[in-house]
């Protein structure tokens, strides 16, 4: 039996949401389903809430890998170059958004990455093959242009560090040349190169990947977990104020998942102050194309936060540590079509297209919905970063005459906009529906799990008098009434009332199109201290509510 016909749809299941869906959704739908008929109701209580929003899990990435740098932030001989060869109209896109944090310079690229290529005069700079992608590398851009382009859109750097060809000792001479201010031999060789002040960089990731056989220098988890230690204690002895992630698994489906973040932490635990995660989802071999199944992956990453967690404290709880470790969710996206071919090989190339995805409306929806994950998580996961910003897997696309937003882009834009404060501990009910089990492929499944039809993540900025609900209707066919119930707080007015919805789910933005998938205006609700709130069938909303 395939997936769609196992489905049983359970128009009368509603899930509770009050303690354990809300935390963990994706166990709920076993453990607190509860049988019974209405209509999806949220109760709100401000004093309710399970964390602040760290600003930065709403970050993103750029690496070296077609044309994300060159032809994408950078592009010297274009007609939106200014002066340092950053393209003027995606910079005042980034910026204009809000991107609190960008992972550079990899991925894949970093783990074969010399960082002393991409500094210092660029006429003197090395044409390089990045063995990785395939791709010829003209370090034209390196780490202090980057440095520069960040303070440019205003978004703080997150630095991956090479693991893989690399040694602490490169990583070392790397926060030296760029932390450390003067009167050593590599902080000044940053200032011959122009940079009086240290780049005071805070993040760093020990490595990409390293779990992964495809990755240059891949090595077993104990011993990645000693370099990664190593490295670490020097680091901080350098600069005590670096914040340090080490490398996790790079997805369920790994054969090692869960033991390789268990081993390195056996050794790292105590050096490093986060693990990373990674997932890229898709429409296609784990749902067998059905959007339903597709629309519930957000519950799948929940999923992989919840066990990650679970791996840290148990490791933590072993060693007796006080220190607990967040989460630095710094890949994560949709990606499922350009993977393979072409693609994913640079043939040599300088910027070559690759991994180009062209997202649709039900990639938005689902971008939306994990969001909205990352949001009711955000008591653990402190960094993440949508992989990746600009023509690789990205929300925009650049060519010579200028952009475009993919379909991914307005979901993305309104969290950084409107996702502030704290994040609610909302007590969601829904009618739901069930699918195979998170985590497998659909294929392998013979367990179902309850979907509910409504997915609601919430913030409150009381410093701003301001809430928002953001709302994922799963429910492909028909619109659902959301009641929203207030404890203790009564909304005054409706500062912005919007939905991402459309009759054709694979439609698509385009340099043809741009607007084909963009934000509609959605009829208010009365405000009152009981409101309802339509949400139209394949739909993602925004609600944001002025409070009194
Ligand atoms: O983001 C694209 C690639 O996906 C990254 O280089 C790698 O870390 C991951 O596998």
């Amino acid at each position: 039996m395939n997936c769609i016909s196992r489905r049983r749809f359970l128009s009368g299941t509603v899930v509770a949401g009050a303690s354990l869906a809300a935390r963990f959704p994706w166990l709920a739908n076993s453990a607190a389903a509860q049988e019974s008929a209405g209509p999806a109701r949220v109760v709100i209580d401000p004093d309710r809430c399970i964390s602040t929003v760290d600003r930065n899990i709403f970050g993103s990435f750029i690496e070296h890998l077609g044309r994300s740098v060159y032809g994408g932030i950078y592009e010297p001989g274009s007609k939106f170059a200014d002066s340092n060869g950053f393209r003027t109209d995606v910079l005042k896109e980034i910026k204009g958004i809000g991107v609190p944090i960008i992972r550079y310079p990899g991925g894949n690229f970093v783990s074969g990455y010399n960082w002393l290529d991409g500094v210092g005069p660029k006429k003197d700079r090395p044409r390089v093959l990045d063995r990785a992608w395939d791709t010829i590398e003209t370090n034209q851009f390196g780490i202090n242009e980057y440095v520069t382009w960040c303070h440019a859109v205003d978004a703080q750097p997150l630095i991956g560090t090479n693991f893989g060809t690399g040694t602490p000792e490169t990583t070392l001479a790397l926060l030296e040349y760029c932390n450390v201010d003067k009167g050593t031999k590599w902080s000044d060789l940053r200032r011959a190169h122009g940079y009086e002040k240290p780049h005071a960089i805070k993040y760093w990731c020990l490595g990409n990947e390293m779990d992964g056989p495809w990755q240059i220098g891949h090595i077993p988890a104990t011993q990645y977990g000693i370099k990664a230690r190593d490295a670490a204690r020097q680091m901080r002895e350098m600069d005590p104020s670096v914040k340090l992630v080490a490398c996790g698994s790079s997805g369920p489906f790994m054969p090692t998942y869960l033991e390789w973040d268990q081993q390195t932490l056996e050794q790292c635990y105590d050096e490093v102050d986060a693990i990373s995660l990674h997932r890229y989802f898709g429409n296609a071999e784990e749902t067998g194309g059905d959007t339903t199944r597709y629309l519930a992956m957000n519950l799948d990453m929940d999923r992989q936060i919840h066990e990650i967690m679970a791996v840290c404290d148990m490791v933590g709880g072993r060693m007796r540590s006080n220190k607990t470790l967040w989460l630095s969710f710094d890949e994560w996206n949709v990606w499922y079509r350009a993977r393979s071919g072409t693609a994913v090989d640079g043939q040599r190339q300088v910027a070559p297209h690759l991994l180009e995805e062209i997202y649709n409306l039900e990639d938005a929806l689902l971008v939306g919905g994990l969001l909205n994950t990352l949001i009711r998580r955000s008591d653990r996961v402190r960094v993440a970063c949508l992989a990746q910003l600009v023509n690789v897997i990205a929300p925009i696309m650049t060519n010579e005459n200028g952009l475009f937003r993919q379909t991914i882009y307005y979901p993305y834009a309104w969290a950084l906009e409107h996702a502030r404060g704290k994040a609610l501990e909302l007590a969601v009910t829904s009618p739901a529906y069930e699918v195979p089990v998170a985590g497998r492929p659909a294929a392998r499944s013979h367990e179902n799990m309850s979907v509910p039809y409504l997915d609601v993540a919430g913030t409150i900025d009381v410093e701003n008098k301001t809430a928002s609900l953001f709302v994922l209707n799963r429910d492909l066919e028909k619109a659902r009434d959301l009641e929203l119930v207030w404890h203790e707080t009564t909304p005054t007015r409706v500062n912005t009332c919007q939905v991402l919805t459309g009759s054709d789910l694979k439609a698509e933005n385009g340099f043809d199109a741009p607007d084909r998938v963009v934000p509609k205006p959605l009829d208010a609700p009365q405000v009152g201290s009981r409101m309802t709130l339509e949400v139209p069938a394949k739909s993602y909303v925004l609600l944001s509510l002025g409070l009194a």
